[in-house]
Formats: structure tokens, C-alpha cells, sequence
């Protein structure tokens, strides 16, 4: 009898240290889950070639020079970055809702958007074009009577509506840049307002389509963009000033651009 019970007492101690080491188990890959707790989430909108595009090849990997750009960052800081993708136009509201740590997408850092979310130092800058299907349209003069597509809450939607002021012509917005182009190619929009180096991307794949510049216009950079007052944004300055110092930011554009700027 007494030989039984303390088998049984043994059992009991025997199943108290395994559901310890269950417990400690857990913990510990808690402990492993929050070391990569260094994870950023970085919020993009992947219509946008060569800076963040689906790639279809790639099994539908969101690729470019601005996810080259966040990973080299990341990884020299010690983390990993988790993408989402979404509408240029939820971009700043990620950030403001706590959804992303930071966003990369080719972003302007203008006055307006500097009211809610901090920028990182530039390192791109674009120009802007005006892309059509339409052989008439040479000059912003002939977009008289037509209608010009812009990404929704874009500077180039703000183009627009600074040429409204002596021209006559309808605004169009659309949520993706891809959007815009579908819609020009089967004649529902005839021209927009697209930078550059993306609409060349598109003009390479369509070649029913022409661009020129539009003038009057600044050079618009690209930063990125952060919550007010986040800890990353020194961080990741340190980190871009030392690619343009050490070369791997002319590496990126090159890749991405196929030019040195
Ligand atoms: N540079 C422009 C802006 O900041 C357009 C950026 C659009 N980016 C994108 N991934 N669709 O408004």
C-alpha cells in the first residue's frame, strides 16, 4: 500500500515537472517570437513599377527598388519586415491607426501629409508626365474637354487640380496606377498624370501609349514615411545616409532604373 502510494505521489511529480516543462517550453518559444517581435510592418501600394509592383513571375512577390530599399534597412537594423499591400489612398491611415510601422511607395513628403506622419530623408526623385492613347493630345492645351486619370489622394492629383485653374478639363481618380492605365487603353480615360520612371515602365508594355512632360512642375522625391514621433525614422536616416555614402543606393537604381542619378 505504501509502495502505491508513493508511486502514485511519484506520478504526480513526474506530471508536474512535464507540465512545467510544457509551460517553459512555451515560453520559450515566446521568447523566440519575440526576438523576431523585430518585425516591422511596412505598408505599400504594389501598382506602381519599377518602385513596388506584383510579381507575377515571383509567385506574386511585391518586388522593386522601394522593397530593395526597406530591406537593406531592415536587415541592417535587425529586422524583418512583414508587406502590406494596399491603396495608396490607406497608406497614411495605416500609419495613423497603428497598422504599419512605416510605408515605402514612391511617397511625396509634401506640407500636407507632413501634418500627420513624419519622413525619412529623400532618396529618389521623379518627374512628371503626362501619358495618352490619344495622338491629339501634345500639350496640356489639348486636354481641353478631356478627361485626365490621377491616383486618388496622389500629388498628381493635386497637379490636376492646379491646371484646373486655366484649363478646362474633367478629373478622374482612380485607386491604382495600373487602374489608370487599363482605363486608357480601352479608351474610358484619355490621358494621365503619371511620373516617370513608372510610366515608362508602362509605355515599354504598351506601346499604344505616348507621354510628355508636364510642365511647370518640381522634381517630387520620395521618403519614408513614419507615425509622428517614431523612433525609426533617426534610424532609418542613419541607415539611407550610409547607402548613398557606400554606393548601394546607385547599386538599387541602377537595378531598378537602369540609370545612375
Ligand atoms: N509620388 C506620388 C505621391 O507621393 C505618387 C506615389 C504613388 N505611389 C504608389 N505606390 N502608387 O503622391
Amino acid at each position: 500500500m505504501k509502495r502505491n502510494f508513493l508511486s502514485i505521489y511519484f506520478i504526480i511529480i513526474i506530471a508536474f515537472l512535464a507540465g512545467c516543462g510544457a509551460v517553459e517550453e512555451k515560453s520559450s518559444s515566446d521568447t523566440g517570437s519575440d526576438s523576431s517581435g523585430k518585425k516591422l510592418i511596412m505598408a505599400t501600394s504594389a501598382d506602381y513599377p519599377p518602385y513596388e509592383f506584383v510579381d507575377t513571375a515571383k509567385g506574386g512577390d511585391v518586388v522593386g527598388f522601394d522593397i530593395d530599399v526597406a530591406n537593406h534597412i531592415a536587415k541592417e537594423l535587425g529586422y524583418e519586415i512583414e508587406i502590406k499591400d494596399m491603396d495608396f489612398n490607406g497608406l497614411i491611415p495605416a500609419l495613423d491607426s497603428g497598422k504599419a510601422d512605416f510605408v515605402i511607395a514612391g511617397m511625396t513628403p509634401n506640407e500636407e501629409r507632413k501634418k500627420t506622419v513624419d519622413f525619412s530623408d529623400e532618396y529618389y526623385a521623379a518627374q512628371q508626365l503626362i501619358v495618352t492613347k490619344d495622338k491629339s493630345i501634345k500639350s496640356i492645351e489639348d486636354l481641353e474637354g478631356k478627361t485626365l486619370g490621377v491616383q486618388l489622394a496622389s500629388i498628381q492629383e493635386k497637379e490636376a487640380d492646379k491646371l484646373l485653374k486655366e484649363h478646362n478639363f474633367e478629373v478622374v481618380q482612380r485607386n491604382k496606377v495600373t487602374e489608370l492605365v487599363q482605363e486608357m487603353k480601352s479608351n474610358r480615360v484619355d490621358a494621365a498624370i503619371i511620373e516617370d520612371a513608372v510610366a515608362y515602365e508602362f509605355l515599354k508594355k504598351n506601346k499604344e501609349l505616348s507621354s510628355f512632360a508636364l510642365p511647370n512642375t518640381d522634381a517630387a522625391g520620395s521618403a519614408i514615411a513614419f507615425p509622428k514621433d517614431s523612433e525609426l525614422t533617426s534610424k532609418f536616416n542613419k541607415e539611407l545616409k550610409k547607402m548613398k555614402e557606400d554606393g548601394t543606393l546607385d547599386k538599387l537604381v541602377e537595378k531598378w532604373f537602369g540609370v545612375k542619378k
